[in-house]
């Protein structure tokens, strides 16, 4: 049997994971990212430790982001950014998981997932503070694809990136 082909075309907005959505051939290319949707999705989404954003084909999920509350240390945020930082630690917002699946990659379907998610983070900081927007890239290529959307790496790590959310209200505050 050949492999299931999808169309950028039938994918649906972003909307919260909900018990009828399936995942089970989901796969983005990288292990750790899969397993996180399979195993610890659900859980973490009815938890409200995470809350998961799902793009799908009918019900299949084809894309997936997670978004959680989190802070960073003021001595781990770089010099250019920490000046206008007021609150210690600094109140952020983590995209903890993010990922694609490989059938549909490299057709922009990563980039409007980014958008949704960094307006989405937008809102949520507009009602509840948040100075930054986090996210852990998994190695080389997830950080090329955050840096496009002006991530910088943090003090912690090269792969843990940060950007400014007021550096978003250009694009996003009319919306
Ligand atoms: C990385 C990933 C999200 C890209 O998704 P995609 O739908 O193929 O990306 P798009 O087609 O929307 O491309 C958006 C931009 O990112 C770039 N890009 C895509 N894949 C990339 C990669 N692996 N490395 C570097 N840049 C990449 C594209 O060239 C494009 O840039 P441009 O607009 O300047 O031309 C996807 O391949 C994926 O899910 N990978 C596995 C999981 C992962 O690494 N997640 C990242 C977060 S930890």
């Amino acid at each position: 049997m050949g492999e299931v082909s999808y169309n950028v075309s039938d994918i649906s907005a972003p909307v919260l994971l909900e018990p009828g959505h399936s995942f089970d051939s989901f796969d983005c290319g990288k292990p750790a990212i899969d397993r996180w949707l399979l195993e610890r999705a659900r859980k973490a989404h009815a938890t409200y430790g995470a809350r998961v954003f799902v793009a799908c084909i009918k019900t299949q999920v084809v894309a997936y982001y997670s978004l959680s509350n989190a802070s960073i240390k003021k001595t781990d945020v770089p010099t250019r950014a920490k000046k206008d930082m007021r609150v210690n630690p600094v109140p952020a917002t983590l995209i903890g998981q993010f990922g694609i699946d490989r059938r549909l990659a490299g057709q922009g379907v990563g980039r409007s997932l980014a958008q949704d998610a960094l307006q989405r983070a937008f809102r949520l900081a507009r009602e509840s503070g948040s100075a930054l927007i986090l996210v852990d890239a998994l190695d080389d290529e997830a950080r090329a694809f955050w840096e496009k959307f002006g991530f910088q790496p943090t003090k912690i790590s090269d792969y843990k990136l940060y950007l400014r959310v007021i550096d978003l209200e250009a694009t996003y505050a009319s919306l």
